[in-house]
Parts: structure tokens; C-alpha cells; sequence
């Protein structure tokens, strides 16, 4: 696309673990389709991932682990900026400032918040309440217009535009763009996890990770909970047994899903041959990634070319919003 009718594209992943199926469905596998057409910004959100891992030991390996991994899932750093969220630190004075027009009542009253309330009540730092400004404060630094994402942050997502409207109206200037959850105009993924119901997840303990070894997808796929099977025609299609056929959509050829689905339909579906189509059709998938993680992760020198030239780009596209944010805001003394 010529670089004049390009939209920016913001998004990022914390530094938490190793990337699971939601993570490269919900998010990764669209960075990658989206890099070439659009001016792209890919991160890795090593501050955020302070709100619940501050573990100094494990934060780099964490980093380091992501980069290689959006690396081998196909992003191209002449394409897009690959940057670590802490390399440009104008997103913690740009926080800062949005924070001042964040009301309390709303961060408490975030749905991630009160999760993590909930999850960790002796860890209820600042933090995890300004989770939202700090996100926000992402997106808005280079003033994306599109933000591909999971379904789990569009709450997250209609904070920034909150923050980015009243900033506009408080200041009385047509600044930031209204940033937009994306997903090539369908509905934003959610990918389940296979024990049951909810989603997949890092702390949930239910991932499939795109640095599993064949068997070891076999292993959990086989393990997928699943029900007594239909027991008349046309049944309704329980939970567990609507996950695998989720996931299933992702990965399997349509006429792969049509014909099981046509099986369950009568009444003649095994679970076993479902679950291993299912493990070595994600097995295709996750493979040549998984090839890919081991030797990228082993090239110190590369990792180190694609932060320093990720991190000077995005630096400058920062430091642009900073000017004129400040300039705006009446920040500019002497
Ligand atoms: P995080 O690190 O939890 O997840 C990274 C991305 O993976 C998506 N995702 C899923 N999508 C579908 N199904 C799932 N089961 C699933 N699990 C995770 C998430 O939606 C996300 O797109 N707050 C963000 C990180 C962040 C960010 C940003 C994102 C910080 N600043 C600015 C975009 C823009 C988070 O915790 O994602």
C-alpha cells in the first residue's frame, strides 16, 4: 500500500511466558498478516508484566523468549518496528499525563482489575489500577488507528478511546484518533482453553504453546474434556465439545470441520478421531514455528540488531506525540 494511505497498527504482548494458541489466533497471526500494508508497531510490554511478575530473573529470558517468538511466527523487522515497550520510555511520561484526566471510579471498576483483585488480594498495587493508562498510553504514542487484539482486551480498548475523547475535548484539540480493536472486520478471537470452558491462558494452565513438541500437543489434545456424546440427531453442541470445534476453525481445512460436524450431527461421532485430527492439524501449524523459536532464540547478535533498531524507531515516533502532547498541554516553560 503506498506509505501515504497507511493506517498505524499498535499492539503488543506482555512479557509473562511463553505464547500460547490465544495469543498467536488472537493477536500474533494478525501482526504478521497486517505488517506489510500498514505502518506497523509491534511491542513487547515488559513494564506491564511488573503489575503481576516482578521477577528480575525471569524478566529478560521472558523478553527474549517473545521476541524470538514473534520473530518465527513471521514478523518482519524491515517491515515493522519491533521494539521492548521499556526501550522507549516516553510511554512512561506519556502515562503520566493521561493519568491526570483517569478517574479512579473507572480503573476500579475495570473488569481486569477486579480479576486480579480477586485473584491476588495481597497484590493490589497501583499498577494493576493504571494498567489501562499505561495501555492506553501505548496505543496513543503513535496514534494508532487500528489495534489488533484478542476478545479479552476490547474493555481495555474502549478505555483508550475514553481517554483519547477527553483529552480532545478537554484541550480543545482534534489530537488523538479514535484506536480501533481489529480483526479484518470480524469479531475479535477468542480462543477456549480444552479442559471444559474459559479461555486459554497463561495463568489458567490450560495452554497450548507454540514451543510444544508433537507429542506433547498429542498429549493435551487427547486430554481435551469432552461429554457422553449426542444422543439424538441434531443435538445442541456443548461447551467443551464447541472449544475443540473453535479451535478446530483456526487450524482445519473447512471440509475437515464440515465433516465432523456432520458426524456429530447423526450421531456418529468418535471424540478420539476428532482429537487427533485436531492435534496434528495444530501440529502443522505450530511446528515450523516452534523450528523456528529454537534457532532465532540462539542469535544473540540478531536479537540485539532488532530491539536497537526497533526501539530508535519507535523513539522517534514517540518523542513526536511527547512534543506535541506537551505542547498542547501547555508544557513548554522555558
Ligand atoms: P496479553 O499479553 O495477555 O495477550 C496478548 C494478546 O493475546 C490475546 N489473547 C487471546 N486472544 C484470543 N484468545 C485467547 N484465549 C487469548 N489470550 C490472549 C490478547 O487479547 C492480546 O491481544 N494488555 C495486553 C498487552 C498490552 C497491549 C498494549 C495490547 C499492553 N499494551 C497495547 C495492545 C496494545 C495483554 O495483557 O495482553
Amino acid at each position: 500500500m503506498e506509505k501515504s494511505m497507511r493506517k498505524t497498527v499498535v499492539s503488543g504482548i506482555r512479557s509473562t511466558g511463553k505464547l500460547h494458541l490465544g495469543n498467536y489466533f488472537g493477536a500474533l497471526r494478525n501482526f504478521v498478516k497486517m505488517q506489510h500494508d500498514q505502518q506497523c508497531y509491534f511491542f513487547i510490554a515488559d513494564y506491564h508484566s511488573l503489575t503481576t511478575h516482578p521477577d528480575p530473573k525471569a524478566l529478560h529470558g521472558n523478553v527474549r523468549q517473545i521476541l524470538a517468538e514473534y520473530l518465527a511466527a513471521g514478523i518482519d523487522p524491515e517491515a515493522a518496528t519491533i521494539y521492548v515497550q521499556s526501550d522507549v520510555p516516553q510511554v512512561a511520561e506519556l502515562s503520566l499525563l493521561l493519568s491526570m484526566h483517569a478517574y479512579i471510579g473507572e480503573l476500579e471498576r475495570t473488569a481486569s482489575f477486579k480479576d486480579k483483585v480477586r485473584k491476588n488480594p495481597e497484590n493490589v498495587n497501583a499498577g494493576l489500577l493504571t494498567y489501562p493508562v499505561l495501555m492506553a498510553a501505548d496505543i496513543l504514542l503513535h496514534r494508532a488507528d487500528f489495534v489488533p487484539v484478542g476478545k479479552d482486551q476490547e474493555q481495555h480498548l474502549e478505555l483508550t478511546r475514553r481517554f483519547a475523547r477527553r483529552f480532545n475535548t478537554i484541550y480543545g484539540v482534534e489530537y488523538f484518533p479514535e484506536s480501533v480493536p481489529y480483526n479484518f472486520g470480524q469479531d475479535l478471537v477468542k480462543i477456549p482453553g480444552l479442559d471444559g470452558s474459559g479461555k486459554m491462558g497463561k495463568s489458567e494452565g490450560n495452554g497450548i504453546y507454540l514451543s510444544d513438541p508433537d507429542d506433547v500437543i498429542r498429549k493435551k489434545v487427547m486430554r481435551a474434556v469432552t461429554d457422553a456424546g449426542p444422543q439424538e440427531p441434531n443435538s445442541p453442541i456443548s461447551e467443551p465439545i464447541a472449544n475443540i470445534f473453535t479451535i478446530m476453525n483456526a487450524v482445519s481445512e473447512q471440509s475437515t470441520i464440515d465433516f465432523f460436524k456432520e458426524k456429530y450431527a447423526t450421531c456418529e461421532i468418535r471424540y478420539g478421531d476428532l482429537k487427533k485430527q485436531l492435534a496434528e492439524d495444530l501440529i502443522k501449524t505450530i511446528t515450523p514455528i516452534r523450528e523456528r523459536i529454537e534457532a532465532i532464540a540462539a542469535d544473540d547478535a540478531y536479537l540485539h540488531k532488532v530491539t536497537r533498531e526497533g526501539a530508535e524507531r519507535a523513539r522517534e515516533s514517540a518523542d513526536k506525540t511527547l512534543r506535541e502532547v506537551r505542547e498542547i498541554m501547555g508544557i513548554h516553560h522555558f
